[in-house]
């Protein structure tokens, strides 16, 4: 049986920023040790999930090539992501590795109307032929599996749109090119309710459909549990659990996974959210802990957890770094 190459593999990736100046100088581990693949056999929804502040975006911006690791690296069809972008291939990179972001309204310029952008892609990477007709059908196709038609975008600008509608058509924009990979940071966070859904099931149509993989970026876990099928939970720059999203979430084993997986908001609005975690105020504190990150605030910590990092190790299919397994 031949195994089918990674599309993409993350590989003990670490991005240490410098923050503050003289005396204040630290070096905080944005991520650290991260390490994942995407198989290039079988499209699949991979979630990064964690609270603000966890290295999710930094993670996500090493993924497309936009900053350096400072240890480590990313592969994309088994070939460093660093080099794709500086030489030959970056072009073919560009089309087959699309980005959406979290907000819609800086994706596009509020000056320009919003079909020009669709029109460009177009143009440049995704219809057969640079005629106007061709172009045109091209982005009318992408719009469709968003399910929108091109005359409701024709002429229009970006504050024409709701934030929901602003998104799908950032996403038709991104399938215009015809991607293997979709890499979503935070798409649904500024998008209404009714509509996070929408987002969603459109993710998994391009699963199932157009064998899109999408990495799904989010630090809500009602969506994640919904939309993907393996996820990853991070908390200070580390990947703390990571495995199917059945096991990861319905009986999570790291104390933090499971603090987060109860604080989710209960479906009716009038009942308090249970166990949320403070987070505010010792951000910085946590990332430089010599030991486990979650040392400070965890309900089940070992002595050893201050002194040393935990390993991660394999429990019933799921990733765990967490000195109660080892
Ligand atoms: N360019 C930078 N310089 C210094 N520190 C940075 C930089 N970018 C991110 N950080 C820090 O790295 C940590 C991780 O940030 P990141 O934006 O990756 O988190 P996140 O999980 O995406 O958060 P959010 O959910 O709020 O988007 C934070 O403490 C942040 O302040
Ligand atoms: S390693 Fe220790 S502090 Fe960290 S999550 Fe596990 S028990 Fe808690
Ligand atoms: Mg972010």
């Amino acid at each position: 049986m031949s195994i089918a190459p990674k599309l993409l593999a993350v590989d003990n990736v670490t991005k240490v920023f410098t923050i503050g100046g003289g005396f204040h100088r630290v070096r905080l581990k944005a991520v650290e040790g991260a390490s994942f693949a995407l198989s290039g056999g079988q499209p699949e929804i991979f979630t990064l999930a964690g609270e603000s502040g966890c290295g999710k975006t930094t993670l996500a911006r090493m993924m497309l090539g936009l900053l350096e690791p400072t240890s480590g690296q990313v592969l994309y069809n088994e070939a460093p992501v660093q080099q794709l972008i500086k030489g030959g291939e970056r072009g073919r990179f560009n089309k087959e590795v699309q980005a959406v972001f979290q907000n819609p309204f800086e994706t596009f310029n509020p000056l320009r109307p919003v079909e020009s952008y669709l029109l460009e892609t177009s143009r440049n990477y995704g219809a057969k032929g640079k005629g106007n007709g061709t172009v045109r059908a091209a982005a009318d196709e992408a719009l469709q599996l968003v399910g929108i038609d091109y005359k409701d975008v024709e002429g229009k600008y970006p504050h024409e749109f709701s934030g929901g509608q602003l998104q799908r058509i950032s996403i038709a924009r991104a399938l215009i090119t015809g991607p293997k990979l979709i890499l979503a940071d935070e798409p649904v966070s500024m998008v209404d309710a009714s509509l996070k859904m929408s987002v969603c099931n459109l993710f998994r149509v391009l699963k199932e459909e157009r064998q899109v993989s999408v990495i799904y970026i989010t630090h809500d876990l009602a969506t994640a549990y919904y939309v993907s099928d393996r996820i990853a939970v991070m908390f200070r720059g580390n990947i703390v659990e990571m495995g199917p999203v059945n096991s990861v979430l319905v009986e999570p084993k790291h104390p933090y996974t499971q603090i987060l997986r109860d604080s989710v908001p209960e479906p009716d609005p009038a009942r308090k959210w249970r166990g949320r975690i403070k987070l505010s105020g010792f951000e910085e504190r946590d990332f430089l802990r010599k030991g486990c990150k979650f040392s400070g605030r965890c309900p089940k910590a070992l002595p050893i957890c201050d002194e040393e990092m935990p390993p991660t190790v394999r429990l019933d299919g799921v990733l765990v770094r967490c000195h109660l397994y080892t």
